[in-house]
């Protein structure tokens, strides 16, 4: 029975030719389908990233990218226009996963095939290069890929569109707990703003729980190099607090911080990152002191299910700084970050400050931050 439904399929798809089989295959069983030999067979032993795209991808996502009319694809998700260069915030990765897995490895629609198993690895290695190559500024947009795992304190080059909520506790001496809400917001290829909002709770000694608003802070950022191939990106920008706490309170400086800064991020062979940022905390106030410091983050990911699934990201911060005419003080940050959304847009980490230096004022403090990448979609979507 199997044979003979089989059999006039195969022929079918040989003489009709591969966008018919594609679209005819995937139409007939529900969704993912993974797509069989006919496409690899129909290709050229050797092949182009476009060859493979114009014979498998092309029904749905069109010859010049943009995505198929959808009174063509028969079904009503609208496809993604690959010219338009924001995809190139999406990783590598990801899309490797989608192309071999099909669209529901990342919550994406169900009509997205597998293709693992038509096509080889390198295969989908060339037709995502050749997705890249729909945006015509590739040069200008920094990928997704140089876009390395959040730490708590050293800030990345890659301009992101996320909101984060961070939080953390003092474990002794007076007991406080720090709340930021921080928007950031990307602008054209390479820029990006961002707003900080601290919400502090504090309790010294045995007095009543003092809580408000601390110093807010504005920041700009640009991504001034990067390079997709090497895998180097560095940015450069200046931050500005201002005194909106109750410094009487303890919320706040009292005085306006001015900082320029600078970050770099390098991908390191099997998934892995180091990534730095600098800068000086200039106070407004001639009084109080100003401060230099350096922030390393360096971690790896793994991805569970075959490397397709939920992602892993252990890293360890080392932090300096330098408070002027003043010794140095060291900590260090071990911390996890883990996917918790299928599309992977929103994060969970957590992770410990542990002081190295100065340890009798300063403390231990445990830390954690939600992250969502709203850009991706709502916080709620692509969870299954
Ligand atoms: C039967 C139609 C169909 C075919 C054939 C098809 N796709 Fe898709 N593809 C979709 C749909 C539907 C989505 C989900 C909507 C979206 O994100 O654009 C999708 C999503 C994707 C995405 C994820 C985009 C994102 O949102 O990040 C990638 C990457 C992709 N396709 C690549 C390919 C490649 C490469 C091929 C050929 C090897 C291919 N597709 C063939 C329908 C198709």
């Amino acid at each position: 029975m199997q044979s003979v439904l089989q059999r006039p399929t195969v022929l079918l798809c040989a003489a009709v030719g591969l966008y018919l089989c594609v679209l005819g295959s995937v139409s007939l069983v529900a969704s993912p389908q993974a797509v069989q030999a006919p496409v690899r067979n129909a290709l050229p032993a050797v092949r182009t990233g476009a060859q493979i795209y114009d014979a498998a991808c092309a029904t749905c996502h069109a010859r010049d990218g943009r995505g198929a009319p959808q009174s063509l694809l028969g079904f009503e998700t609208e496809v993604r226009d690959f010219t338009d260069c924001t995809v190139s915030a999406e990783p590598t990765p990801d899309w490797y996963a989608v192309v071999h897995e099909g669209g529901p490895v990342r919550a994406l629609d169900r009509h997205m095939p597998a293709f693992g198993e038509a096509l080889t690895s390198e295969d989908i290695d060339k037709v995502v290069d050749h997705l890249r190559s729909f945006c015509a500024e590739q040069d200008r947009w920094p990928l997704g890929d140089l876009n390395f795992p959040r730490a708590f304190f050293t800030e990345k080059a890659f301009p992101e569109n996320e909101s984060v909520l961070e939080t953390n506790v003092s474990t002794q001496g007076d007991h406080a707990i720090g709340n930021e809400l921080v928007y950031e917001r990307r602008f054209g290829a390479r820029n990006q703003i961002e707003i900080k909002v601290p919400i502090d709770l504090q309790q010294q000694g045995d007095q009543p729980w003092v809580k408000g608003i601390g110093d807010v802070a504005f920041a700009f950022k640009r991504a001034f190099y990067a390079n997709n191939g090497s895998g180097t990106i560095a940015a450069a920008g200046a931050e500005l607090i201002l005194p909106t706490g109750n410094a009487d309170k303890g919320l706040g400086n009292g005085h306006t911080v001015f900082e320029p800064f600078a970050m770099w991020g390098q991908a390191l062979p099997r998934d892995s990152y180091i990534q730095m940022h600098g800068g000086i905390e200039i106070p407004s106030d001639s009084a109080a002191t100003k401060e230099a410091f350096l922030r390393t983050a360096i971690g790896t990911t793994f991805a569970q299910d075959r490397g397709f699934g939920r992602a892993w990201s252990p890293q360890v911060e080392v932090l300096w700084a330098r408070p002027f005419g003043e010794p140095s003080e060291w900590d260090v940050v071990p911390q996890i970050q883990v996917s918790l959304s299928k599309l992977q847009h929103v994060l969970i980490a957590g992770g410990v400050r542990v002081p190295l230096t100065q340890r009798d004022e300063r403390h231990a403090q445990a830390l954690v931050y939600v992250l969502w990448d709203w850009f991706d979609g709502g916080f709620f979507s692509f969870w299954k």
